[in-house]
């Protein structure tokens, strides 16, 4: 069903997919850049950063906090930062749109300085839970009122005193993790974040960038510790954003199932915490090739070259969820059109990301004739080659839905409609334009 402001799209039967592309900055990267950017001395310049909905609520919210952050004419980005513990009261309240990511690093950011900001966002993040890092960030001393569950709006009293703190994630959370972190930058003495399993450390990379002492030991049951110096002078520095490789997964799925696909995805971000999505596709018959390994801005970056595959069904471990958490929606398509039957495990925190995605996927998935089940936090799809299509997909505000589906109907029997392509500009603005310049045939949906 679409609503006001909402933009139905129709997915066609795509031509076979032909060129190079480039996907935009990484998303997380962007917002973390940005951040520390506001928490450093001096002058922060960020190339390539990501011009999504989500990113430019950040940029926002930190302006609102007594950064200046402009884009420059030649899109480079320049933070003028008010160093640790220098933020200032907003006066008014902070909107975080879509942002989960925006929301609980701020919010963390925020804890530890003595004031009190008013956090919300769209209905998708108002329905979201805040109390994972509430419960951290209230034992550094900073205080919340929110709504019931823990829920946005919310408000957060800051830490006159902030305390250091030790902190075992009790789920595996990169959110959780960096709002702690960046929290305890301005603690005096050492905070510590224990993660049972490995998360992306977007942030302990960037906080070394910027000049902070962070050290991670390997734990005996293969998680980590991550050690943080508290109240360092963080120096303005200069970054270059790698491209964002769960923009790429949506296009490099479409090249394996689009029947005479190759396609050249430039400049993608392949750290190994966020790579999981390509060892499974590999493991399951993709030919993806990565080409002019390189590192830019401390992020190991390849050239995807994608050609279209024979997909088979494997089995996808829990321990690797938190390395591809963003990719299931498109995986999930992926398998759709593999022979044989694929099996996600560990995904439990679905349930909470910009809609409930267990839910989405499996509705989206049946709708388009595929097979689908959930048994507790287990997905399993039971690939056929080529799903039938002809879905109405309610994507939920959630961009990775409506993605995911739109690949799906590039090389379903029948075209896949969504009812709003709105929430990709979140993550992926350009998306529909790119893809469609490839050889996709995306559209709007008229009445
Ligand atoms: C992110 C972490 C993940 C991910 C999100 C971005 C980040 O969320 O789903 O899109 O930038 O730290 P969780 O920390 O909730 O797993």
């Amino acid at each position: 069903m679409s609503h006001a402001g909402s933009m139905p799209l129709v997915s066609n039967t795509a031509r076979p997919l032909a060129g190079r592309c480039r996907v935009p900055g990484d998303k997380s990267i962007s917002h973390r850049a940005l951040i520390l950017g506001a928490l450093a001395v001096g002058r922060t310049r960020v190339t390539g950063l990501l011009e999504g909905d989500d990113v430019l609520r950040t940029a926002q919210a930190l302006c609102a906090l007594g950064a200046r952050v402009e884009r420059g004419e030649d899109g480079v980005w320049t933070v003028k930062g008010v160093g640790v513990g220098g933020l200032s009261e907003p006066d008014d309240m902070l909107d975080l749109g879509n942002s989960g990511t925006g929301a609980r690093l701020l919010m963390g950011a925020v804890a530890s300085h003595p004031f009190t900001s008013f956090f919300t966002g769209d209905a998708s993040l108002r329905r979201r839970p805040m109390g994972r890092v509430a419960k951290p960030l209230g034992e550094i001393g900073a205080r919340f009122i929110a709504r019931d569950g823990g829920r946005l709006p919310l408000a957060v009293i800051g830490a006159e005193s902030p305390l250091p703190i030790t902190y075992r994630l009790p789920v595996p959370s990169a959110q959780v993790k960096s709002a702690v972190l960046l929290a305890g930058l301005n603690a005096p003495g050492e905070t510590v974040v224990e993660e049972p399993l490995a998360t992306r450390d977007h942030s302990e990379r960037l906080l070394r960038h910027f000049g902070a002492s962070v050290l991670v030991e390997m734990l005996n049951d293969g998680g980590r510790r991550i050690r943080l110096e508290g109240q360092p002078e963080l120096l303005g520095a200069d970054l270059v954003v790698p491209g964002d490789p769960s923009a790429a997964a949506f296009l490099a799925v479409a090249a394996l199932i689009v029947p005479g696909s190759e396609i050249v995805i430039e400049g993608v971000g392949l750290n190994p915490l966020r790579a999981g999505l390509y060892t499974t596709l590999r493991e399951m018959g993709a030919d993806i090739a990565y080409e002019n390994e390189r590192v830019e801005g401390g992020e190991p970056v390849a050239d995807l070259v994608v050609r279209a595959s024979r997909l088979k069904g494997v089995a996808v471990p829990a321990e690797r969820a938190p390395s591809m958490i963003d990719e299931y929606p498109i995986l999930a398509v992926a398998a759709a059109f593999a022979q044989g039957q694929t099996v996600m495990h560990g995904l439990a925190e679905l349930r909470v990301k910009e809609s409930d995605r267990l839910a989405a996927i499996a509705q989206g998935l049946a709708s388009c004739g595929a097979s689908v089940t959930v048994a507790g936090d287990t997905l399993a799809v039971a690939g056929k080659g080529q799903p039938a299509g002809g879905g109405q997909i309610a994507t939920r505000l959630d961009h990775r839905i409506a993605m995911a589906f739109l690949v799906l109907g590039m090389a379903a029997e029948k075209p896949v409609r969504i009812d709003d392509g709105t929430t990709i500009a979140t993550s992926f603005p350009g998306f529909a334009a790119l893809l469609n310049g490839l050889g996709a045939a995306i559209a709007e949906d008229g009445p």
